[in-house]
Protein backbone atom coordinates (compact mmCIF):
# COMPACT_ATOMS: atom_id res chain seq x y z
CA UNK A 1 0.00 0.00 0.00
CA UNK A 2 1.54 3.16 -1.44
CA UNK A 3 1.53 5.92 1.93
CA UNK A 4 -0.18 9.27 2.01
CA UNK A 5 2.13 12.23 2.09
CA UNK A 6 1.69 14.84 4.32
CA UNK A 7 3.26 18.07 5.17
CA UNK A 8 2.54 20.01 8.47
CA UNK A 9 2.77 23.20 8.79
CA UNK A 10 2.30 24.91 12.50
CA UNK A 11 0.64 28.48 12.40
CA UNK A 12 -0.92 27.75 8.93
CA UNK A 13 -3.48 29.82 9.50
CA UNK A 14 -2.47 33.53 8.29
CA UNK A 15 0.79 34.98 7.19
CA UNK A 16 3.95 33.00 5.99
CA UNK A 17 2.16 29.78 7.34
CA UNK A 18 -0.65 30.05 4.87
CA UNK A 19 1.62 30.83 1.80
CA UNK A 20 3.70 27.77 3.20
CA UNK A 21 0.46 25.36 3.28
CA UNK A 22 -0.19 26.47 -0.40
CA UNK A 23 3.37 26.07 -1.56
CA UNK A 24 3.15 22.33 0.23
CA UNK A 25 0.02 21.92 -1.86
CA UNK A 26 1.32 22.59 -4.90
CA UNK A 27 4.62 20.42 -4.71
CA UNK A 28 1.34 17.64 -4.34
CA UNK A 29 1.48 17.02 -0.45
CA UNK A 30 -1.75 16.65 1.68
CA UNK A 31 -1.24 19.46 3.96
CA UNK A 32 -1.64 19.21 7.91
CA UNK A 33 -2.72 22.87 8.62
CA UNK A 34 -2.19 23.73 12.51
CA UNK A 35 -3.65 26.71 13.81
CA UNK A 36 -3.86 28.21 18.29
CA UNK A 37 -7.36 29.93 18.39
CA UNK A 38 -8.77 30.89 14.73
CA UNK A 39 -10.33 28.27 13.21
CA UNK A 40 -12.11 30.33 10.64
CA UNK A 41 -8.57 31.49 9.01
CA UNK A 42 -7.31 28.06 9.12
CA UNK A 43 -10.41 26.42 7.28
CA UNK A 44 -9.88 29.47 4.74
CA UNK A 45 -6.13 28.32 4.69
CA UNK A 46 -7.88 24.43 3.92
CA UNK A 47 -9.93 25.84 1.29
CA UNK A 48 -6.77 27.16 -0.49
CA UNK A 49 -5.15 23.96 -0.57
CA UNK A 50 -7.61 22.13 -1.44
CA UNK A 51 -8.09 24.19 -4.45
CA UNK A 52 -4.70 22.86 -5.67
CA UNK A 53 -5.76 19.11 -5.49
CA UNK A 54 -4.99 17.52 -2.24
CA UNK A 55 -5.91 16.96 0.69
CA UNK A 56 -5.94 19.50 3.54
CA UNK A 57 -6.48 18.67 7.39
CA UNK A 58 -6.99 21.66 10.26
CA UNK A 59 -5.28 20.75 13.90
CA UNK A 60 -5.93 22.82 16.67
CA UNK A 61 -3.11 22.84 19.39
CA UNK A 62 -0.87 25.02 21.35
CA UNK A 63 2.32 24.13 20.10
CA UNK A 64 3.82 25.83 23.45
CA UNK A 65 1.79 23.32 25.30
CA UNK A 66 3.64 19.81 25.40
CA UNK A 67 0.79 17.74 26.60
CA UNK A 68 -1.72 19.25 24.26
CA UNK A 69 0.80 18.78 20.93
CA UNK A 70 1.77 15.15 22.31
CA UNK A 71 -2.29 14.54 22.81
CA UNK A 72 -3.56 16.00 19.19
CA UNK A 73 -0.67 15.62 17.33
CA UNK A 74 1.09 12.53 18.55
CA UNK A 75 -1.97 10.63 18.91
CA UNK A 76 -2.92 11.57 15.26
CA UNK A 77 0.64 10.15 14.59
CA UNK A 78 -0.06 6.75 16.19
CA UNK A 79 -3.59 6.14 14.53
CA UNK A 80 -3.05 7.03 10.88
CA UNK A 81 0.01 4.79 10.23
CA UNK A 82 -0.50 4.35 6.71
CA UNK A 83 0.27 8.08 6.43
CA UNK A 84 3.97 9.73 6.54
CA UNK A 85 4.75 13.23 7.24
CA UNK A 86 7.91 14.02 4.99
CA UNK A 87 7.57 17.80 5.46
CA UNK A 88 7.73 19.67 9.03
CA UNK A 89 7.59 23.26 8.85
CA UNK A 90 7.93 25.06 12.33
CA UNK A 91 6.52 28.18 11.21
CA UNK A 92 4.37 29.20 14.46
CA UNK A 93 6.25 32.81 16.24
CA UNK A 94 5.39 35.07 18.31
CA UNK A 95 7.03 39.24 19.50
CA UNK A 96 6.63 40.64 22.76
CA UNK A 97 8.82 43.29 22.41
CA UNK A 98 10.04 45.28 24.84
CA UNK A 99 13.50 46.45 26.68
CA UNK A 100 15.02 43.97 29.09
CA UNK A 101 14.88 46.07 31.99
CA UNK A 102 10.72 46.17 31.27
CA UNK A 103 10.23 42.76 30.04
CA UNK A 104 7.62 40.50 32.23
CA UNK A 105 8.26 37.34 33.19
CA UNK A 106 5.94 36.22 31.13
CA UNK A 107 6.86 38.24 27.80
CA UNK A 108 9.99 35.81 27.97
CA UNK A 109 8.76 33.05 28.77
CA UNK A 110 5.50 33.00 26.16
CA UNK A 111 8.20 33.68 23.25
CA UNK A 112 10.52 31.51 24.31
CA UNK A 113 7.87 28.73 24.97
CA UNK A 114 6.84 29.11 21.27
CA UNK A 115 8.99 29.11 18.99
CA UNK A 116 11.86 27.14 20.87
CA UNK A 117 10.07 24.72 23.07
CA UNK A 118 7.47 24.38 20.91
CA UNK A 119 9.30 23.91 18.19
CA UNK A 120 10.67 21.00 19.73
CA UNK A 121 7.06 19.54 20.89
CA UNK A 122 6.20 19.02 17.29
CA UNK A 123 9.03 17.90 15.97
CA UNK A 124 9.33 15.33 18.87
CA UNK A 125 6.18 13.95 17.84
CA UNK A 126 6.99 13.48 13.75
CA UNK A 127 10.51 12.62 13.86
CA UNK A 128 10.62 9.37 14.56
CA UNK A 129 8.23 7.52 11.84
CA UNK A 130 10.42 10.51 9.40
CA UNK A 131 13.29 8.84 10.24
CA UNK A 132 11.82 4.92 10.08
CA UNK A 133 10.58 7.16 6.25
CA UNK A 134 14.22 7.32 5.49
CA UNK A 135 13.11 10.63 3.73
CA UNK A 136 12.50 13.83 5.68
CA UNK A 137 12.56 17.42 5.28
CA UNK A 138 12.60 19.61 8.46
CA UNK A 139 12.43 23.54 8.01
CA UNK A 140 12.54 25.94 10.88
CA UNK A 141 11.49 29.60 10.63
CA UNK A 142 13.78 31.75 12.50
CA UNK A 143 14.55 35.65 12.05
CA UNK A 144 17.56 38.17 11.14
CA UNK A 145 16.86 38.68 14.97
CA UNK A 146 18.16 35.06 15.73
CA UNK A 147 21.39 35.82 13.95
CA UNK A 148 22.06 39.11 15.00
CA UNK A 149 20.09 39.83 17.73
CA UNK A 150 17.80 42.26 18.05
CA UNK A 151 17.51 45.29 20.79
CA UNK A 152 13.91 45.04 22.47
CA UNK A 153 13.57 41.44 21.57
CA UNK A 154 16.25 39.28 23.35
CA UNK A 155 13.50 37.20 24.05
CA UNK A 156 12.59 36.67 20.62
CA UNK A 157 16.44 36.79 19.71
CA UNK A 158 16.94 34.15 22.17
CA UNK A 159 14.22 31.90 20.91
CA UNK A 160 15.23 31.97 17.29
CA UNK A 161 19.01 31.73 17.89
CA UNK A 162 18.03 28.32 20.56
CA UNK A 163 16.49 27.35 16.89
CA UNK A 164 19.07 27.96 15.03
CA UNK A 165 21.19 26.00 17.21
CA UNK A 166 18.81 23.01 17.23
CA UNK A 167 18.25 23.27 13.61
CA UNK A 168 22.58 22.55 13.43
CA UNK A 169 22.44 19.53 15.84
CA UNK A 170 19.53 17.99 14.41
CA UNK A 171 21.04 18.24 10.47
CA UNK A 172 24.12 16.22 12.05
CA UNK A 173 21.97 13.64 13.88
CA UNK A 174 19.56 12.81 11.25
CA UNK A 175 21.55 13.23 7.69
CA UNK A 176 22.72 9.84 7.04
CA UNK A 177 18.57 9.43 6.91
CA UNK A 178 18.11 11.57 4.22
CA UNK A 179 16.65 13.79 6.24
CA UNK A 180 17.30 17.44 5.60
CA UNK A 181 17.42 20.30 8.66
CA UNK A 182 17.70 23.87 7.86
CA UNK A 183 16.63 27.22 9.05
CA UNK A 184 14.98 30.31 7.37
CA UNK A 185 15.72 33.64 8.50
CA UNK A 186 13.25 36.27 6.68
CA UNK A 187 14.34 39.93 8.13
CA UNK A 188 10.95 42.17 7.63
CA UNK A 189 8.15 40.36 5.80
CA UNK A 190 4.48 41.93 5.55
CA UNK A 191 2.17 40.16 7.31
CA UNK A 192 0.13 40.45 10.84
CA UNK A 193 3.52 40.60 12.72
CA UNK A 194 4.93 43.52 11.10
CA UNK A 195 1.55 45.50 10.74
CA UNK A 196 1.81 47.91 13.58
CA UNK A 197 5.68 48.77 12.09
CA UNK A 198 6.41 51.92 10.40
CA UNK A 199 7.41 50.20 7.25
CA UNK A 200 7.91 53.64 5.30
CA UNK A 201 10.71 54.16 7.53
CA UNK A 202 11.94 50.58 7.86
CA UNK A 203 11.75 49.87 4.60
CA UNK A 204 14.58 52.62 3.80
CA UNK A 205 17.06 50.58 5.51
CA UNK A 206 16.77 47.60 3.19
CA UNK A 207 18.58 47.18 -0.33
CA UNK A 208 15.46 46.58 -1.77
CA UNK A 209 13.50 49.55 -0.52
CA UNK A 210 10.52 47.25 0.08
CA UNK A 211 9.52 44.59 3.03
CA UNK A 212 9.03 40.91 1.50
CA UNK A 213 5.94 38.93 1.00
CA UNK A 214 4.69 35.60 2.94
CA UNK A 215 4.81 33.88 -0.93
CA UNK A 216 8.67 34.89 -1.18
CA UNK A 217 9.31 33.38 1.79
CA UNK A 218 7.38 30.97 0.63
CA UNK A 219 9.31 30.01 -2.53
CA UNK A 220 12.38 29.41 -0.05
CA UNK A 221 10.78 26.90 1.89
CA UNK A 222 9.60 24.46 -1.25
CA UNK A 223 12.77 24.60 -2.45
CA UNK A 224 14.12 23.48 0.93
CA UNK A 225 11.38 20.88 0.87
CA UNK A 226 11.69 19.43 -2.91
CA UNK A 227 14.08 16.73 -3.35
CA UNK A 228 16.02 18.95 -5.36
CA UNK A 229 17.74 20.40 -1.99
CA UNK A 230 18.91 17.32 -1.21
CA UNK A 231 22.52 18.36 -0.03
CA UNK A 232 21.62 21.18 1.72
CA UNK A 233 21.47 20.32 5.39
CA UNK A 234 22.36 22.59 8.63
CA UNK A 235 22.11 26.11 7.17
CA UNK A 236 20.53 29.08 7.97
CA UNK A 237 19.12 30.91 4.79
CA UNK A 238 18.60 34.75 5.12
CA UNK A 239 15.59 36.06 2.66
CA UNK A 240 15.60 39.70 3.82
CA UNK A 241 15.91 42.10 -0.14
CA UNK A 242 19.54 42.77 1.21
CA UNK A 243 19.82 43.80 4.64
CA UNK A 244 22.75 42.31 6.66
CA UNK A 245 23.84 43.52 9.22
P1 LIG B 1 1.75 35.94 12.08
O1 LIG B 1 1.61 36.53 13.43
O2 LIG B 1 0.93 36.48 10.96
O3 LIG B 1 1.53 34.38 12.13
C1 LIG B 1 2.01 33.56 13.15
C2 LIG B 1 1.16 32.33 13.21
O4 LIG B 1 1.60 31.51 14.29
C3 LIG B 1 -0.31 32.65 13.48
O5 LIG B 1 -1.11 31.85 12.65
C4 LIG B 1 -0.48 32.28 14.94
O6 LIG B 1 -1.78 31.88 15.27
C5 LIG B 1 0.48 31.11 15.04
N1 LIG B 1 0.83 30.84 16.43
C6 LIG B 1 1.34 31.69 17.35
N2 LIG B 1 1.51 31.07 18.52
C7 LIG B 1 1.09 29.79 18.34
C8 LIG B 1 1.01 28.65 19.18
N3 LIG B 1 1.39 28.71 20.46
N4 LIG B 1 0.53 27.49 18.68
C9 LIG B 1 0.15 27.41 17.38
N5 LIG B 1 0.20 28.46 16.54
C10 LIG B 1 0.66 29.63 17.01
O7 LIG B 1 3.29 36.08 11.75
P2 LIG B 1 4.16 35.72 10.46
O8 LIG B 1 4.83 36.96 10.06
O9 LIG B 1 3.39 34.96 9.47
O10 LIG B 1 5.26 34.79 11.17
C11 LIG B 1 5.53 33.45 10.84
C12 LIG B 1 6.91 33.09 11.34
O11 LIG B 1 7.88 33.89 10.67
C13 LIG B 1 7.12 33.35 12.83
O12 LIG B 1 7.87 32.31 13.40
C14 LIG B 1 7.90 34.64 12.86
O13 LIG B 1 8.67 34.74 14.02
C15 LIG B 1 8.73 34.49 11.63
N6 LIG B 1 9.26 35.74 11.11
C16 LIG B 1 8.43 36.71 10.62
C17 LIG B 1 8.95 37.90 10.16
C18 LIG B 1 8.10 38.99 9.62
O14 LIG B 1 8.65 40.04 9.30
N7 LIG B 1 6.80 38.83 9.47
C19 LIG B 1 10.40 38.13 10.17
C20 LIG B 1 11.17 37.05 10.68
C21 LIG B 1 10.61 35.89 11.12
Amino acid sequence: MSQKKYALVTGGSRGIGRAICVKMAELGYNVIINYKGNKDAALETARLVQEKGVEAEIMGFDIANRTEVKQILGSWVETYKDVVIEVLVNNAGIRQDVLLPMMSDEQWDSVIDTSLQGMYNVTKQVLTPMVMNRFGRIINIVSLSGIKGMPGQVNYSAAKAGMIGATKAMAQEIARRNITVNAIAPGFIKTDMTEELNEKELANMIPMKRFGTAEEVAELVGFLASKQSSYITGQVISINGGLYT
